[in-house]
C-alpha cells in the first residue's frame, strides 16, 4: 500500500482518470486498529469508522455515511474508499452509489470473502426488515486493490467463510480450478490456511468478473453466482433473527450442500458426484449440514430477491464446474427440500434436533439484524 495519502490518492486518481478528486474513507474500525501502520496513509479526519457486522449493514449506517460526506462537503467528483470486509464494501459502495445520485468508490477488501468475491462485480447493498441485501444497487467500483497480506490477521472463522465463497465460484464454473483447490487442500493436510491462496483468489476474481461482466444486471448467466445463496441467505436471516450469528460463507456452504442435494433429488446431478462433492466440501472443513430443517426456511425463501410470481430462480449444479439457473415453483422446491431433509435423517440415523441451531446462536445481540 501507499505510505502517504498523497501517494495513494495521486495513483488512485490517475488510475481512475479523475482530476483533483478528494478522497473520503469508510473503514472497518477493527481492521484500522490492527493495520494502523499499513493504513497510515488514511487521514484520520477523512475517515468514517464502521464496526463490521450485519446489524450495521443498514440504512441507518448509510444515513450516517451520507451525513459524514455532507459534513465534509464531498462533491460529485470525489471518491469514497471502502476498507474492510464485505460488510463495509457493500455498505460503503451503496452509500457511494446513492450519494448525490452516485459518486465513485474504490474497494480495499481485507477479508478473503471480500477479496475473492464481494469487492468485485458491483453489487452493493444493505439489509432491511430482517432480510439480507433487500436494498441495493449494481454499481461498479472504480478500482479494487487486493492486498493478500491483510489475510494474515483474519480469524479462522472468517478465513473459512471466504474459502467457502471461493470454492463456490470454482464449483459453478471451473472444474479444473475446483479440482486444484480440493487437491491442494488435501496436500496441505486439510489445512485451508496453508494453501497458497493468492492464485485461487486471482482465479475466482477472474471468473466473477467474466460472469458478472457478461451480464452486469443479472438477467441471465450472472444468476449462477447465487449458487448456495437461496438456503444460505435464508439460514443466515433465520439465525440473525434469533439474535445469533453465522459467518456469511458458512451459511453459503450449508446452502451449497443443500443445493447440491436438491440438484440430485431433481435429477440434475449424479448421485456419485453429489456424494463426492459433499464429502470434499466437508473434507475442506466447510459446513455441509443445515442446523434446522430446510423446510423451516421457506418463509425467508418466499421473500428472496430471486423469487418471482411463478417460482424462484434456483441454481442447480449439474456437475463440478457446471451450474445452471432454473425457475422452479416454491412448492416444488419445498418438496425437494423435504426429500433432502429425510435423507439428512438417514445420513445421521436420527432426525434434525431442534436445538441444532444452538451452535450458531450466541448471546451477542449486536450480531443480529434489525427487523
Ligand atoms: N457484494 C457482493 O457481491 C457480495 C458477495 C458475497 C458476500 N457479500 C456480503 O459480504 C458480507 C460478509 O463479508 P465478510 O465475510 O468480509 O465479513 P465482514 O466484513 O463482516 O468481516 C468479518 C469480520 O472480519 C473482520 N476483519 C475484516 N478484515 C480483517 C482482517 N484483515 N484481519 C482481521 N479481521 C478482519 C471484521 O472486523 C469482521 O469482524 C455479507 O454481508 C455478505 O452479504 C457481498
Amino acid at each position: 500500500m501507499a505510505s502517504s495519502a498523497d501517494e495513494f490518492e495521486a495513483s488512485a486518481a490517475c488510475l481512475i482518470g479523475k482530476t483533483r478528486p478528494r478522497f473520503f474513507y469508510i473503514a472497518d474500525h477493527a481492521v484500522y486498529r490492527l493495520w494502523k501502520n499499513k493504513l497510515a496513509f488514511i487521514p484520520e479526519d477523512s475517515v468514517f469508522f464502521m464496526d463490521a457486522c450485519e446489524k450495521n449493514k443498514s440504512l441507518g449506517t448509510v444515513e450516517k455515511i451520507i451525513a459524514f460526506l455532507i459534513g465534509k462537503n464531498a462533491c460529485r467528483n470525489d471518491i469514497l474508499v471502502c476498507v474492510g470486509g464485505g460488510t463495509v464494501t457493500d455498505t460503503g459502495g451503496f452509500a457511494a452509489s446513492v450519494y448525490m445520485r452516485g459518486i465513485r468508490y474504490v474497494n480495499i477488501p481485507t477479508t478473503l470473502l471480500a477479496q475473492a468475491d464481494a469487492s468485485v462485480g458491483g453489487k452493493t447493498g444493505v439489509n432491511f426488515g430482517g432480510y439480507k441485501n433487500m436494498i441495493g444497487t449494481i454499481t461498479q467500483p472504480s478500482l479494487v486493490f487486493i492486498v493478500p497480506e491483510f489475510l494474515n490477521t483474519l480469524p479462522p472463522v472468517d478465513y473459512r467463510s471466504g474459502f467457502s465463497e471461493l470454492v463456490k465460484t470454482a464449483l459453478i464454473q471451473d472444474k479444473d480450478l475446483y479440482g486444484s483447490i480440493v487437491s491442494e487442500v488435501s496436500a496441505c493436510g486439510n489445512d485451508i490456511r496453508s494453501v497458497g491462496i493468492g492464485k485461487f483468489v486471482a482465479a475466482a476474481v477472474k471468473i466473477k468478473l467474466s460472469v458478472a461482466g457478461s451480464d452486469p444486471t443479472e438477467k441471465g448467466r450472472r444468476k449462477i453466482l447465487n449458487f448456495g445463496h437461496t438456503y444460505g441467505h435464508a439460514l443466515e436471516e433465520h439465525i440473525l433473527s434469533e439474535g445469533g450469528r453465522i459467518a456469511h460463507g458458512d451459511a453459503v456452504s450449508i446452502g451449497m450442500a443443500a443445493a447440491i442435494r436438491i440438484s440430485m433429488e431433481s435429477g440434475c446431478m449424479e448421485t456419485e458426484d453429489t456424494e463426492r462433492v459433499i464429502s470434499e466440501l466437508s473434507g475442506m472443513g466447510l459446513y455441509t449440514e443445515c442446523p434446522v430443517p430446510l423446510t423451516s426456511l421457506k418463509h425467508y425463501i418466499a421473500h428472496d430477491k430471486k423469487t418471482h410470481a411463478d417460482g424462484i430462480d434456483f441454481v442447480v449444479l449439474l456437475a463440478p464446474g457446471r451450474a445452471e439457473c432454473r425457475r422452479i415453483s416454491l412448492e416444488e422446491l419445498d418438496d425437494l427440500a423435504a426429500r433432502v431433509q429425510s435423507g439428512y435423517g438417514k445420513r445421521h440415523g436420527k432426525p434434525v434436533r431442534s436445538n441444532a441451531l444452538a451452535g450458531f446462536v450466541q448471546n451477542d445481540m449486536a450480531g443480529g439484524m434489525d427487523k
